[in-house]
């Protein structure tokens, strides 16, 4: 694998595999890789002749910098793992790399973080979106690989490569998760053993907004949900609602679509975890 920093020598990097013929699969990632990154790096590895990730600590999607600074990092082990997933470069610039010649601009979302994440984390998206647009800009991939965990994320990201007409393929990914249901996350390191039980909470109340939903009404499913969260006191949710898939603006009833999502977002100890579930007629 190998593992380069500047802009310029990754663009040259795919430009050289692009000559070849090779199809290029991208893993944008902030680092502090577990096996929901690395099955992304599986499913880029299966569908592209090579494939590039990159580790950047993307200092405009926090609105915290406590969060920042206390971001996971964890390099020489990154290397190792994306090593034997199958990874054949590493992007790891520096901020000055990515930010210099660089001035961010404010991207029309389309109302997409009216909801759920956009209001907890103000600016969190456009940072996001900035960065992504920058990746590409070096890596210039044909596919890029999206877990769904970051459902938001997912739905930000693909209405802006539609809007701006990005070249790259957004491919959504399914939420990997723990044996127990909690989805695999770079935070989760941040848990004591203690708060990483009460964490499984989330899923569970997600289970059970699946289990209900299309049966009840929307706001008896809401109501089920919240009362399996209350099981767990130490867990302070931020927001749990339901949604149109596609727009993620919360639903007052089902009406006659045919799948809708279920977002939650909570405290647990000193992390904010986020999770999010499919719901199925
Ligand atoms: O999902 C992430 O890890 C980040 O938001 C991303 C897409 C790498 C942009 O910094």
């Amino acid at each position: 694998m190998d593992f380069i920093t500047s802009p310029p020598a990754i663009a040259e990097w795919t430009a050289q595999a692009r000559s070849t013929g090779a199809s290029i699969g991208f893993v944008p990632t902030m680092g502090a890789l577990h096996e929901g990154h690395l099955d992304l790096v599986h499913r880029a590895n299966a569908a592209c002749d090579r494939v590039v990730c990159s580790i950047f600590v993307n200092p405009l999607q926090f609105n915290n910098p406590e969060d920042l600074r206390l971001y996971p990092r964890q390099l020489d082990k990154d290397v190792e793992l994306l090593r034997a997933a199958g990874c054949n470069a590493l992007f790891a610039p520096g901020k000055e790399a990515i930010f210099s010649e660089f001035t961010p601009r404010t991207y029309d979302l389309g109302g997409l973080d009216d909801h759920w994440e956009g209001p907890s984390r103000p600016g969190h998206f456009q940072g996001v979106v900035n960065v992504v647009e920058r990746l590409f800009h070096y890596v210039r991939p044909d596919r890029a690989f999206f877990g769904e965990k970051d459902r938001q994320q997912l739905t930000i990201l693909r209405h802006i490569a539609r809007e701006q007409r990005w070249p790259e393929a957004i491919i959504p990914c399914a939420t990997v998760r723990s044996e127990d249901g909690l989805a695999l996350s770079s935070r989760n390191a941040r848990l004591d053993p203690t708060e990483r039980d009460q964490a499984t909470i989330l899923y569970k109340a997600l289970a059970v907004t699946a289990k209900e939903a299309f049966r009840s009404t929307v706001e008896a499913t809401r109501q089920a949900a919240l009362a399996k969260i209350a099981e767990e006191p130490a867990v302070t949710v931020d927001y749990f609602g339901i949604a149109d898939i596609d727009t993620l603006v919360p639903l007052a009833d089902w009406g006659t679509r045919s799948t809708a999502v279920a977002l939650i977002a909570a405290q647990v100890g000193p992390v904010r975890l986020i999770d999010n579930i499919t719901l199925l007629r």
